[in-house]
């Protein structure tokens, strides 16, 4: 179990194998309400929706589900009012709390209107893909898109209780999965040597699935990932930038191939590899260390090459990017485990990265 610690916002993140049966005793416990709103996606609903649900009413609590489409256009106005409507029509006794069992999208979406719903009303996030588990679940950021831009709308608004269940991740495609790796070795990278030679020793049986060896790396992730937000709960200080190595150019990329491209952890895996590339070339990071991250990325079958796409199209959203206000500021590694801040990278350099990452 591990704690965010952020005063009277603080929660429990419980990562473990078969913790789903938990969830309606540990929303009792925590006298979330007496009415679970439970929002899934297709997929979700139909595979884990009895555990849920059966959960919740042994706990003695009522239940609904709304589904929400798979996908980023789940992430709209449309479906947000859509779904602000059902919650109204179901909060009959004004016990209502939300339940949110998906990935990034259903995550994002639920918490935004957990957040703007009644000015706030408790929600739980119970990630069911190992990218939510490390990631999305854990922070309280939470979004919906313009067409101008993803998350363009949004609150920080924390949950009361991540429940991450790595059974839940046998129904993930192997693509999902590498995804998700692909944070897991971020985190290592940025912050954990140990969980970085980790997950080297595991590369080759750590492929797929539910393993329960996934279980301490994804408690780990979940530490490094809570300490940092516990520094910077608001994304105001600048610790929480050191989440975003590798997705400067992993958005761009994912923007300029377009969403559904590269997964979002695909994408970031070369934003990693251009990185390295970039930290080497300012003379801040040596080979070999550059050489362990691209083996240890291409070892869960993630890439580190992209397709070929003109570099307008990555630069155009790299520079509009919402953290970037106007400076090139990247995230660079000086060994693994020390990321460093560098400012005003010249574009030209990116340029030349970028050439020699496309296949
Ligand atoms: N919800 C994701 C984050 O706060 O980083």
């Amino acid at each position: 179990m591990i704690t965010v610690h952020l005063k009277e916002r603080s929660y429990q993140i419980i990562a473990g194998s078969g913790v789903l049966a938990s969830l309606g005793r540990r929303c009792a416990a925590a006298d979330l309400g007496s009415d679970a709103f439970c929002v899934t996606d297709p997929f979700v609903k139909a595979r884990y929706g009895k555990i849920i649900s059966s959960s919740l009413s042994r706990a003695g609590l009522a239940s609904t589900f709304f589904v929400a489409p798979s996908g980023e256009k789940s992430k709209s106005f449309d479906e947000c009012r859509c779904l602000l409507e059902a919650l109204a029509r179901f909060d009959k006794n004004k016990r209502v709390f939300v339940v949110a069992a998906g990935g990034g999208v259903v995550g994002d979406l639920a918490g935004f209107c957990a957040a703007v719903y009644k000015r706030g009303v408790a929600y739980v996030q119970v990630p069911t893909t190992l990218l939510a588990q490390v990631d999305s679940s854990i922070g309280g950021k939470t979004a919906i898109d313009l067409k101008h831009g993803k998350n363009l709308v949004g609150a920080f608004f924390q949950p009361k209780l991540v429940l991450s269940d790595v059974s839940l991740l046998a129904s993930l495609n192997r693509r999902q999965f590498a995804s998700g790796m692909a944070e897991t070795v971020k985190y290592g990278v940025i912050s954990d040597p140990r969980l970085f030679g980790l997950l080297e020793r595991k590369a080759g049986t750590l492929q797929s699935g539910a393993s329960r060896e996934l279980v301490p790396i994804i408690a780990a992730c979940s530490r490094i990932k809570a300490g940092i937000v516990e520094k910077d709960e608001r994304d105001e200080t600048g610790k929480r930038i050191i989440l975003n190595f590798g997705h400067t150019l992993g958005h761009a990329l994912e923007a300029a191939h377009g969403y559904g491209g590269y997964t979002h952890g695909e994408a970031v895996a070369i934003g990693m590899a251009c990185a390295c590339d970039l930290s080497r070339r300012l003379g801040l990071l040596d080979a070999e260390s550059a050489g362990r991250i691209e083996r240890l990325l291409t070892s869960f079958g993630l890439p580190v090459k992209m397709r070929p796409v003109a570099f307008r199209a990555i630069a155009e959203p790299y520079l509009r990017d919402k953290k970037f206000k106007g400076k090139s500021r990247f995230v660079l590694l000086s060994k693994i485990g020390s990321p460093r801040v560098v400012e005003d990278v010249p574009l030209s350099l990116v340029r030349e990265v970028v050439a020699s990452r496309m296949v």
